[in-house]
C-alpha cells in the first residue's frame, strides 16, 4: 500500500467543476476502524447534493464524497472482530468512497455475496436500503397493493421495482424514455408510463382502474408534488424521498383529511444507527440477493478521474441503474 492515493476532493460547493482529481494522504484505521481499497464506488444523487452543499447534512469542505463503494479489506484497526484482511466487502454510509482507499467504521461494512461484481456489491446498499426502508418500514406494503416510483429506471428506482416485486406489490413505473420505460418493465414493473404525457394524474388512475396508487415514491418534488398527491388512493402514503427538482413543493396539510391520506419522509441515514431495523431489512434483502429474485442495475462505468464527465452524466438524466467509479 502506498502512503498517498488518488482521491476525488472538492473545496467549495458547486456542480461537477469543482471536483478535483488529488493525491492525498491514504487514511489509516482508527480503533473500530477498518481500510478498504475501493474496486467499485456508486454514485448517487445525493452525492450530487452533498457536494453542492444542499444535502441533509452540513457538508464540510474540503471533502472527499462518495457513500457507498466495495473492495478489498486492507487493514483493521483496533477493536475489530469479525473482519479479515483481504476479505470482499461492500460498504454504506458517510463520505471518502471517491479514492482508491477509504476507511469506514466496522459497523458500517456489509458482506459480498461471491457470486456479485464489485460493481453490483457497490450499486446495492443505499437504493436497495432505501427501497426497503420505504416500502416495508415506512408505508407498511401489504401484497396486492400499487405502488407509483417515479424515475423509476434510475438507481433507486431499478432497485424499488425489484424490491416491490418481491413484496408482492403493483408497480406503476414512471421514466423519461421509451428505453428507460423498457429496462423497467423487462425489471418486472405492471404499467410504464412516460413522465412527460399529458394527464399524468388520469393515466394513472386509468391504469389502477380508478384506485388510484396506495405507495408513491416522490423522488422529483416542485411543482410535480401536487400532481402526485392526486394519485393517491384512498389511505394512500406518499413517500418523500427525494427532490431531484431541487425545487420547493407545496402541500395543503388539510386536503389529506378526505382520504385519509399521509405524507410522510424516508431518508436512509437515520435507519442505519437502528440495529434492528438493519439486521432485519438485511435478513431480507440478502436472501434475495443469493438467489438472484433482486440484482442491481449496474448503468454506466466511468473512472474515478472522469468522476466530473459522470455527475454530468446523472444530471442529464441520461443513466439507468447505478452510476460507477473505478479507481
Ligand atoms: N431519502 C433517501 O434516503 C434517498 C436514498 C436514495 C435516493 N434518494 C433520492 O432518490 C432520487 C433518485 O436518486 P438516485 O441516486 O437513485 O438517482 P437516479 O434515479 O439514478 O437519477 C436521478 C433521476 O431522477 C430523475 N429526475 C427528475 N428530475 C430530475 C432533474 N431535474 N435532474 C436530474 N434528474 C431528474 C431522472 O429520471 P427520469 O429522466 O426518468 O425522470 C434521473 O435519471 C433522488 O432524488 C435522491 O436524492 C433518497
Amino acid at each position: 500500500m502506498l502512503c498517498t492515493m488518488k482521491a476525488i476532493q472538492v473545496h467549495r460547493a458547486g456542480g461537477p467543476e469543482v471536483l478535483q482529481l488529488s493525491d492525498l494522504p491514504t487514511p489509516s484505521p482508527g480503533p473500530g476502524q477498518v481500510l478498504i481499497r475501493v474496486k467499485a464506488a456508486g454514485l448517487n444523487f445525493a452525492d450530487i447534493l452533498y457536494v453542492a452543499g444542499e444535502y441533509l447534512v452540513r457538508t464540510r469542505y474540503p471533502t472527499v464524497p462518495g457513500m457507498e463503494f466495495a473492495g478489498i479489506i486492507e487493514a483493521l484497526g483496533e477493536e475489530v472482530a469479525g473482519l479479515q484482511v483481504g476479505q470482499r466487502v461492500a460498504a454504506l454510509g458517510g463520505s471518502g468512497a471517491f479514492a482508491e482507499y477509504a476507511v469506514v467504521h466496522a459497523r458500517s461494512v456489509l458482506p459480498v455475496l461471491p457470486s456479485m461484481s464489485a460493481a453490483e456489491a457497490a450499486a446495492f446498499p443505499v437504493s436497495y436500503f432505501t427501497a426497503y426502508f420505504a416500502l416495508q418500514t415506512q408505508a407498511r406494503a401489504q401484497p396486492g397493493e400499487w405502488v407509483l416510483i417515479q424515475a423509476a429506471a434510475g438507481a433507486l428506482g431499478t432497485a424499488s421495482i425489484q424490491i416491490a416485486k418481491a413484496l408482492g406489490l403493483r408497480v406503476v413505473a414512471l421514466a423519461s424514455s421509451e428505453e428507460k420505460l423498457a429496462l423497467c418493465r423487462s425489471l418486472g414493473a405492471d404499467v410504464t408510463l412516460l413522465n412527460t404525457q399529458d394527464n399524468l394524474v388520469d393515466a394513472v388512475k386509468n391504469a389502477t382502474e380508478g384506485h388510484g396508487v396506495d405507495i408513491l415514491m416522490e423522488v422529483v418534488g416542485g411543482a410535480g408534488f401536487a400532481q402526485s398527491l392526486k394519485m393517491l388512493a384512498y389511505r394512500g402514503r406518499l413517500l418523500v424521498i427525494g427532490s431531484a427538482s431541487r425545487e420547493l413543493a407545496q402541500i395543503y396539510p388539510v386536503g389529506l383529511m378526505k382520504g385519509n391520506q399521509s405524507v410522510m419522509g424516508v431518508w436512509l441515514t437515520p435507519f442505519l444507527s437502528d440495529p434492528a431495523l438493519m439486521q432485519a431489512a438485511t435478513a431480507f434483502l440478502m436472501p434475495l440477493l443469493a438467489s438472484g429474485k433482486v440484482k442491481p442495475v449496474v448503468g454506466e462505468r466511468f473512472k474515478l478521474e472522469e468522476a466530473a464527465r459522470a455527475f454530468d452524466f446523472v444530471l442529464s438524466r441520461k443513466n439507468t441503474g447505478k452510476v460507477i467509479l473505478e479507481p
